[in-house]
């Protein structure tokens, strides 16, 4: 069967997540979409799409403390907006998506998925693996969801894509973000910074990574290189490249290498 590609597409990068606006970045959003489908046709491969959420998902999840769990009645109306605001975001990745003649299919987190104090211990993934199958591009993304210890919980893009990574077997994992990959301390905080090549277990502790500087429920870098070391442990390697600088998903999509940071055993 062909290789099975899990992409990540960043809200740092398909939102205005730097301004905190609840906006999408329509220009980085077509020109990705259009890399997607232009690598399609150079190269056979199945593709899954998980995104981020950027304001539209970190702010009204922030501002509800969804974060924190189920505490107040007060919460439930964030809940519903938070989804509602996801949705709206999804429709226009899946909408992009489509226009570029990928033939996309939504496939949302907070009608199947449960969590367990915020790690994900149910989310169905046989529709998945017949879209897959079939040549489709499900789309799916962080979202809120029902959480059975504290009512509700946040499911990060970030904790989807290795969950999903895992369990449909993929060959290799992508993710999109708004700088060239994982540096030595955070490239956004003003001082110099080395672009890291290639993370493991053992240079991981010399570096400073940190949260992001937009609003982020989810632990912004940190949890990302996290959850992605220990997929490589598990043998799913992942790159971390810019998807603001353009031609860079397309070359990965086709199998170039270092193009960002490498997270390998
Ligand atoms: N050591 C580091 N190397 C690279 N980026 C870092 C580092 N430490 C912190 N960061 C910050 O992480 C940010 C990217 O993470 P962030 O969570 O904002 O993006 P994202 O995952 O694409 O968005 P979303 O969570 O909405 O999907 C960068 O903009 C950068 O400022
Ligand atoms: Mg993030």
């Amino acid at each position: 069967m062909d290789e099975l590609v899990i992409l990540k597409l960043g809200g740092s990068v398909i939102t205005k997540k730097s301004d905190n606006k609840r906006e999408v970045d329509r220009v980085n959003l077509r020109r990705l979409c259009q890399e997607i489908a232009e690598a399609i046709d150079e190269k056979r491969f199945r593709l899954l799409v998980v995104h981020g959420a950027g304001p539209f998902g970190h702010v009204p999840a922030q501002e509800y403390g969804l974060d924190k769990g189920l505490r107040s009645g007060k919460q439930l109306k964030g809940f519903s907006l938070t989804r509602q605001s996801m949705e709206e975001l999804n429709s226009y990745v899946v909408d992009a998506l489509l226009e570029a003649g990928i033939n996309a299919i939504s496939y949302q987190p907070s009608a199947v998925g449960v969590l367990s104090g915020g790690k994900l211990i149910y989310f169905p993934t046989k529709v998945l693996a017949y879209l897959l199958e079939m040549d489709m591009v499900p789309v799916s993304y962080g979202d809120v969801l029902v959480d059975e210890k504290t009512g509700v919980g946040i499911l990060s893009g970030d904790h989807l894509v290795p969950y999903l990574a895992r369990k449909l077997h993929a060959s290799r994992v992508i993710i999109t973000t708004d700088v060239d990959g994982i540096f030595d301390v955070d490239p956004k905080g003003g001082g110099s910074s080395e672009l890291i090549k290639e993370i493991t277990q053992r240079n991981m502790a010399s570096l400073s990574v940190g949260k992001s500087r937009g609003t982020d429920v989810t632990g912004g870098m940190k949890r990302k290189l996290d959850e992605l070391l220990r997929l490589a442990g598990e043998g799913i390697n992942s790159e971390v490249i810019s998807g603001v600088k353009p031609g860079i998903l397309k070359r990965s999509l086709l199998g170039e290498k270092n193009l960002g940071t490498l997270i390998r055993e």
